[in-house]
């Protein structure tokens, strides 16, 4: 999956992924993590995610990575916060109010990017990914993030036959072939959301589980 592929998305403002709303989820397990306030939570692929903003309200530091810059400028914009924008190398780093976004390509992110993080919110990025993709991006996560972590990990699966993606499905055994001897995986939640979901429902999908996982340090 190209880069352009989701330039061209941000710019048709195609982006259905995106929820008007605080992900539940977030809001019911976040808790269980006893992080400290003050600590810095990374929110990969974070789109314009007002997930982040609620993890500020909580306390947190928020470093987010989005390779758009509309869905950047967009999610600042749009939340009434006035960002400070840097150049660097690889990224240009957007910030305001504890909320830091690096726009640029996941790939390019380095440990040093991220030195400091405690948590990992992970909400659809796996299922923007084709499978190839989504092994680099395990890999590239677990060397990108200090070990001692824990992640919050929201994801999508359905029959693949039945629709092309993205979203793409990821099933329970694919998560834990990703992270198997990386991390620790619990399931929290499994929801089949097709109800909600019409749109998908048109698409020819019968079932659509929306699946909650914690990944902790082994
Ligand atoms: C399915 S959306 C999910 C957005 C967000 N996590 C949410 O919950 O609304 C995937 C996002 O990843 C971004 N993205 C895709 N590939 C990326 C990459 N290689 N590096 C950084 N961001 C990327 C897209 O622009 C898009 O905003």
């Amino acid at each position: 999956m190209k880069i352009d592929f989701w330039h061209d998305r941000w710019q048709q403002d195609q982006t259905g992924f995106h929820q008007d709303e605080i992900n539940p989820y977030l809001q019911s397990f976040w808790n269980n993590f006893n992080l400290a306030r003050g600590s810095k939570v990374f929110v990969p692929l974070c789109g314009k995610s007002l997930d982040m903003l609620w993890l500020k309200q909580q306390g947190y530091q928020v470093v987010g990575n989005e390779v758009s810059p509309l869905a950047v400028e967009a999610f600042f914009r749009e939340n009434s916060i006035e960002p400070e924008v840097k150049e660097n190398p690889a990224f240009q780093c957007w910030s305001g109010k504890d909320i830091e976004i690096l726009c640029g390509d996941f790939f390019d992110l380095t440990a040093s990017d991220l030195a400091g993080i405690s948590a990992v919110y992970d909400r659809a990025s796996l299922i923007a990914l084709p499978p190839a993709m989504r092994i680099q991006y395990a890999e590239h996560l677990y060397h990108i993030v200090p070990s001692e972590i824990n992640i919050l990990l929201v994801t999508l699966e359905y029959s693949q036959q039945q629709m092309d993606g993205p979203p793409f499905s990821v099933s329970h055994d694919e998560l834990r072939e990703l992270y198997q001897g990386k991390y620790s995986i619990s399931q929290l939640a499994s929801s089949d959301i097709i109800g909600q979901e019409p749109h998908f429902k048109s698409k020819g999908l019968n079932h659509l589980m929306e699946n909650i996982y914690r990944l902790s340090d082994l």
